[in-house]
């Protein structure tokens, strides 16, 4: 593919646009500008008042490797870096789930349920950190603990947890294994996806042990509820995220282990323990 033959970012758009449409790309428009943005430097208003800007051979050269990888549907985040998630932005590479905008949800429930303002809590299967710095940012006295299995997940979540100044605790763990202290919430986005079910071509391009789970989708939160049950003083709260057809089993879990559910919303559920 020869996309040098543009040269004004007009042009360049032009052929953009149309190739990524003929690629089966939805976001064509907005992904071509986020490429000009990333390789011009240029804002999105200088693009667009610019159309005449003339490219130069070095930036359409790496135009044409990024617009190559996005027709092979590698993720728009993974070729810029970085993602918003509930007004920042994140850091991300293909170690880490792409924070979804859904589990912005889980953050406006923990926002309603009234905690102490110094509560300690634990986001486990942090990916980028997303759901436990965007607490720690709004929540500046809590005592906010990462985990994850994942070693390179946790360098992502360190780097995120620099860059946007959050003071966060972040530890390698399985599930509960290695909890630093109890807490009074326990957030959990873990992997749920069965395996059976037919997804886009971008998620082939994250990482499977982040989405992808056994039984259905649910061994992985089984496994977290029975090491909830283990654990000698519970959190007062457990937020989890699964599909809709697997919030009833969630629930028997969480039943079993000694919490009624509290609220659903969309693919959140929020527990809470029973007295
Ligand atoms: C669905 S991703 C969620 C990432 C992030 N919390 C988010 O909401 O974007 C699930 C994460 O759980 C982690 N994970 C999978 N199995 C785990 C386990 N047994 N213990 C801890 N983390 C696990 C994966 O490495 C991945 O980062």
């Amino acid at each position: 593919m020869n996309t040098n033959f543009s040269s004004t970012i007009h042009e360049w758009l032009i052929s953009s646009k149309k190739l990524l449409s003929h690629g089966g790309i939805d976001s064509a428009r907005i992904d071509s500008l986020l490429m000009l943005e990333m390789v011009t430097k240029m804002d999105r208003a200088k693009i667009l008042a610019n159309p005449n800007h003339q490219l130069s051979k070095k930036e359409l050269s790496k135009l044409s490797k990024i617009l190559a990888l996005r027709l092979s549907h590698y993720p728009m985040p993974y070729i810029t870096g970085k993602t918003e998630f509930y007004g920042n932005d994140f850091l991300v590479n293909k170690n880490v789930l792409i924070p979804r905008p859904e589990t912005e949800e889980i953050i406006h429930q923990v926002s309603i349920l009234n905690l102490d303002s110094k509560s300690k809590i634990a986001d486990i299967g942090t990916g980028s950190g997303c759901i436990g710095i965007t607490i720690k940012l709004l929540m500046q006295n809590a005592i906010i603990d990462l985990y994850d299995i994942s070693i390179k997940a946790l360098s992502v979540a360190r780097k995120n947890s620099k860059n946007l100044n959050a003071d966060v605790g972040i530890y390698k763990s399985n599930l509960l294994k290695n909890l630093r202290t109890d807490y009074d919430v326990v957030i959990a986005n873990l992997p749920y996806v069965p395996k059976e079910i037919a997804t886009g071509k971008e998620i082939e391009f994250e990482p499977k042990k982040a989405i992808f789970a056994d039984n259905n989708g649910m061994v992985i939160l089984e496994e977290f509820w029975l090491q909830i049950k283990k654990l000698e003083k519970k959190p007062k709260y457990i937020i989890t995220e699964s599909l809709d057809f697997q919030h009833d089993l969630n629930n028997l879990l969480a039943t079993i282990c000694g919490y009624s559910q509290l609220k659903k919303s969309n693919l959140t559920q929020v527990f809470i323990v029973q007295v």
